[in-house]
């Protein structure tokens, strides 16, 4: 088992309404990145770790990498984002040193994420080339149009999608080439995949694996962080 990773923090955080970019945040003492970093920093199989950062935070990523104490195995590397998400992940898929391996793409902003998923998302993408996180949808949906409900939507068959998402190297590059060259943007790597014509796979994830978007969810992060304090102490 071997992957290298991307691992996003080139955003601005805008809807975090915060003074910094939201990865640069504390959380119960380090940085949000931080969580992210160590787990995948400390996983034996994890080859490297492709830091995307806005140019203008890239030495002070640099300076809290060194100052992190965390047991380390895979190398870091950081490198620059684009304006978009998708053009981040791009600059980074040219920094993967061995074609060969699984490519995992993680927004930063996902503290919570797993060793167990990171495993099992791994396991799918070597069998099948192409697989994603995400959970059941629990809400009920609606299609509105000018304010009116036009239809419910039947839950069976969504899904809440979350990173990581994994892939093989050639068909995430190829994915990505075609869609700069034809203009399409995705809000996720898979639907890149997808718009290429790939089948792409469903790992079961963890409601857990939140994404940090609005100053609530900081809240709620606090909440998952004392939880897991407590399970730990048991
Ligand atoms: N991201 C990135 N490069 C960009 C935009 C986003 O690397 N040009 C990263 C963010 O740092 C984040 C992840 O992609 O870890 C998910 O994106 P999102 O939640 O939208 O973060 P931001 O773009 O930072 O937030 P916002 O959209 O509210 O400005
Ligand atoms: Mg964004």
């Amino acid at each position: 088992m071997e992957y290298e990773l991307i691992l996003l923090a080139a955003g601005q955080g805008k809807r975090m309404n915060a003074s910094k970019n939201k990865v640069l945040l504390h959380l119960l003492g380090e940085h949000v990145i931080e969580y992210a970093l160590n787990l995948f920093v400390s996983d034996a199989n994890c080859k490297q770790i492709i830091l995307v950062a806005k140019a203008a935070e890239c030495e002070e990523l640099q300076q809290m990498i060194a100052k992190n104490k965390h047991y380390r195995v895979a190398p870091i590397k950081v490198v620059a984002g684009g304006d978009e998400r998708q053009d981040s992940v791009y600059n980074g898929l040219y920094h993967v040193q061995d074609p060969s391996r699984i490519v995992m793409i993680h927004d930063g902003a996902r503290p919570f994420i797993e060793q167990e998923f990171v495993q099992r998302l791994y396991q799918k993408a070597i069998e099948t080339g192409a697989a994603i996180l995400g959970v059941p949808v629990k809400d009920t949906i609606k299609k509105v149009e000018n304010g009116v409900v036009v239809e419910t939507v039947s839950r069976e068959h969504l899904w809440q999608i979350q990173t990581p998402q994994a892939f093989q190297f050639d068909l995430i590059m190829k994915a990505h080439q075609k869609a700069k060259m034809d203009g399409f943007f995705g809000t996720d790597d898979a639907s890149l995949v997808e718009y290429y014509g790939a089948p792409v796979y469903m790992v079961g994830g963890s409601y857990d694996n939140i994404k940090l978007t609005t100053p609530d969810d900081m809240v709620i992060a606090e909440a998952i962080l004392s939880q897991r304090k407590k399970w730990r102490g048991r």
